[in-house]
């Protein structure tokens, strides 16, 4: 068997898009409701903005909903995938190229709801980026409004490597893609990270890709101190992955996928 070809995950957006689609509804959902029950700037138009949009599964969602819906990502071709999807359905939502630590919003416009799930956060490699990003958040709010951020939790007394797996079919493409997770050194913080996609095509060939790359990682505590330095930024609520807006957790390390619902004051 050849060895899998190297590349970026997120230069095939398609196989992205297969593996993330099936929990769009579920937390597009859970961001409303989080909006309705938290924000307080609820007008005719609501606005929402998603930090490193990818594939733009949640952009096109929200437009479907009546949103004003924006993103950027620093992938281009996530954002032709996210474009096309959008013209072909005849929605409308702004899009742009644009990085989380350093984005701008075109026009200075802001949201009702700003928000950046499945770990995308993470991307963020220093404690600079991070804090210059959720200060951007925050300047990108409209006061009353809440930014919603999903992360996993490192456990740093772990030595174990940690493995997901996923298989999902779109189309008569079926992607399966297996992720590694390594130990992480707490004092580098720098958490390696490996998926390998085998996709199988509607004829029967098949292609294997691989992709590596760090992430930041983060304890209860060390997020909780980041978030803390954005005063204007309040937690009101923390739940989890599995976006059950009935179901609360405890920001602390007892669980490890958590979703912070932070209000602009
Ligand atoms: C896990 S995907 C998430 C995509 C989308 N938010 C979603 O929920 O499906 C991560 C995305 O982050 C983008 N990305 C990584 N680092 C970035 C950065 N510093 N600024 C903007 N986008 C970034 C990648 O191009 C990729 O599209």
């Amino acid at each position: 068997m050849p060895a899998p070809a190297h590349v970026d995950w997120y230069d095939t957006p398609l196989y992205y898009d297969i593996i993330f689609d099936e929990d769009t509804v579920d937390e597009a959902n859970f961001l409303e409701v989080m909006f309705e029950r938290h924000g307080t700037t609820a007008g005719k138009n609501r606005s929402a903005l998603e930090l490193a949009c990818g594939s733009g599964r949640l952009i096109r969602e929200f437009a479907a909903r009546g949103w004003n819906a924006a993103g950027f990502d620093a992938n281009p071709r996530m954002l032709t995938f996210a474009s096309d999807r959008l013209s072909h359905e005849k929605l409308v939502a702004r899009l742009w190229e644009d990085r989380m630590e350093s984005f701008s919003v075109p026009g200075g416009k802001r949201f009702d709801l700003v928000h950046c799930l499945v770990s995308t956060f993470k991307y963020l490699l220093t404690e600079t980026d991070a804090r210059a990003s959720l200060e951007r958040v925050a300047s990108a709010l409209n006061p009353g409004g809440i930014f919603v951020l999903g992360l996993h939790l490192t456990d740093y007394r772990s030595s174990k490597i940690s493995h997901e797996r996923w298989v999902v079919t779109r189309d008569g493409i079926e992607v399966v893609c297996n992720t590694r997770t390594w130990p992480v050194d707490p004092g580098t913080r720098s958490e390696a990270m490996r998926t390998r996609l085998r996709v199988t095509g509607p004829d029967g060939r098949v292609l294997r890709q691989e992709t590596r790359w760090s992430v930041r990682s983060y304890s209860a505590a060390q997020l909780r101190r980041l978030i803390g330095a954005i005063t204007s930024l309040k937690l009101v609520a923390c739940h989890d992955f599995r976006h059950d807006p009935d179901e609360q957790r405890k920001f602390d390390d007892s669980y490890a996928d958590l979703v912070l619902v932070l209000k602009k004051s």
